[in-house]
């Protein structure tokens, strides 16, 4: 009896291994499975080797031959795509609208799968819909925004020239950022020490989910046995600090201590006339999306703009010679793009070479589909390589050389920027571009007119770029010269 018992489990056993190794009929090309994990150990292994995931991954996919990886990470089916047909594809499909629904994902949402960045289907629609028209009602992307990173550009210019030696450009971009979006969400500045808090918050956030993403995200389970090590605990107490300061501008709206009118006092109209999806929770996390969503990002385009033209003398003089030529003392606004080709193309070229979302996404297919004749499973994750694209040779001459001419044509004219997805497409493209164009735009040119950046004490900080989430320069000083 014990040994029919035993065979019996055995089999079971043996056949449920199988089929945790055997790949769907026809599933992209990609490395072997193995019990449990997967190809985890595989796609670590790449990572750690060449310094980063979206490496580790192109190198993947450049070994098999694929412009369709296919990969198993834990239980979890994943397939990554390169190519600007395949991208488009996945970026525009209404079937691949969907997003993961993984407890990484709840954990990184404060707990619940709510908010817009993380949630799909009804609510995801109702309230993407919502947030970017009440946003517009209130001025966001429109001329009155223009204004508001104006007068943010003056004060990074007043906080320059109180630092002009050894400064650090990471945080005073990341604050004037936040301030304008929180203008718009909650209408109001963030005091200075509760902003730079939040900032240390959102830093220290990122930075723990980035190395967390392989255990929490492979093996939730993880959290009890090694909550500490896992990365798990320090993300809850960052979940409840961030809480609190949203709540609290959330109190501040309820008994209407906040003058003007803002997303927030829109939300709350809502909640009070009892809309089903409409709660402070859900209130409280479409506010996380959007600050974690636009504040590094935007910062981290900025930093690398003034990297660059610290690293490279004559590209900073091209790039002063054309603002002092076109706009003289003038306070720079969007509509100068037309007249600052280079700048502009420079601009381009730093969100090209340097993409800040190497790979975007995750999506979820929705229903079985296919890509580039490869069958994808209902409920498999989807990545997109922006940044393979942005490096592609078939699109791009000598794309490893940093090139501002690249997007300028013959007769002096932009060309060339279709082939740039740094924002995604879509209906699930993001919603605060126009924010971080003008953000960039303005505020660079509007430092590069009364500055000259050069480095401190003679150290060239390094290029290279360190890879989590997003991406974002090393940790460098710069000093500023004023220029008369
Ligand atoms: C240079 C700065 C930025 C970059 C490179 C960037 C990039 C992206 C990309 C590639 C996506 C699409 C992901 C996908 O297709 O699945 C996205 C989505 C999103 N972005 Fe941005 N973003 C930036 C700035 C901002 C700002 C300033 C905001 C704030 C208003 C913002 C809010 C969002 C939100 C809420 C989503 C999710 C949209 C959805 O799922 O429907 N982003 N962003």
């Amino acid at each position: 009896m014990i040994f029919v018992l035993l065979t019996l489990v055995f089999i079971l056993l043996a056949t449920y291994i199988l089929s945790t190794v055997s790949k769907p009929k026809n599933f992209p090309p990609g490395p072997s499975w193995y019990p449990f994990i997967g190809c985890s150990a595989i796609v670590q292994n790449v990572s750690q080797k060449y310094g980063s995931q979206w490496k580790g991954l192109s190198q993947l996919a450049k070994e098999h031959s694929t412009q369709v990886l296919g990969l198993k990470l834990g239980s979890e089916l994943v397939v990554v795509v390169y190519g600007e047909k395949n991208l488009r594809q996945v970026f525009t499909g209404l079937e691949f609208e969907g997003r993961p629904n993984s407890f990484f994902i709840r954990l990184r949402c404060l707990g619940k799968r709510l908010g817009i960045t993380f949630t799909d289907g009804a609510i995801w629609k109702e309230h993407r819909h919502f947030t970017v028209k009440h946003l517009r009602n209130v001025g966001f992307g429109k001329t009155a925004m223009e204004k508001e990173i104006q007068i943010e550009l003056l004060n990074i210019l007043q906080y320059i020239k109180n630092n002009t030696k050894s400064l650090s450009p990471k945080k005073v971009l990341a604050a004037a950022v936040l301030n304008v979006l929180w203008k718009y969400v909650a209408g109001e500045r963030i005091e200075e020490d509760r902003l730079m808090f939040l900032l240390d918050l959102l830093n220290a956030r990122s930075k723990a989910f980035s190395m967390a993403g392989g255990w929490l995200n492979l093996y939730p389970w993880s959290r009890f046995i090694f909550p500490k090590l896992s990365g798990y605990s320090l993300i809850v107490k960052m979940n409840e600090q961030i809480s609190e300061i949203i709540d609290e501008a959330i109190k501040k709206h309820k008994s209407k201590a906040v003058e003007g009118n803002d997303f927030m006092y829109y939300f709350l109209d809502e909640i009070n006339e009892h809309k089903s999806t409409f709660t402070e929770e859900q209130l409280k996390t479409v506010c996380l999306d959007l600050l974690i969503a636009g504040s590094q990002t935007t910062s981290n385009v900025l930093e690398f703009a003034f990297l660059t033209v610290l690293r490279n003398k004559l590209i900073q003089q091209k790039v002063f010679d054309e603002i002092n030529e076109v706009l003289g003392d003038d306070m720079p606004c969007w509509s100068d793009t037309s007249r600052l080709i280079y700048t502009y193309a420079f601009l381009l070229e730093v969100q090209r070479y340097y993409t800040i979302v190497p790979l975007a996404g995750p999506r979820r297919a929705l229903d079985v589909t296919s890509i580039d004749g490869y069958s994808i499973p209902k409920n498999t994750t989807i990545l997109m390589a922006v940044g393979d694209l942005h490096f592609d040779p078939e699109l791009w001459d000598f794309p490893h050389e940093f090139k501002p001419e690249r997007f300028i044509d013959e007769a002096g004219a932009l060309k060339n920027s279709e082939h740039m997805y740094p924002f995604g497409l879509g209906r699930r493209r993001c919603p605060g571009d126009s924010l971080a164009k003008s953000f960039i735009f303005i505020i660079f040119v509007g430092v590069m007119q009364k500055y000259k950046v050069e480095c401190s004490n003679g150290i060239i900080p390094s290029g290279e770029p360190v890879i989590g989430l997003i991406s974002g320069p090393k940790d460098y000083t710069a000093d500023f010269i004023p220029r008369n």
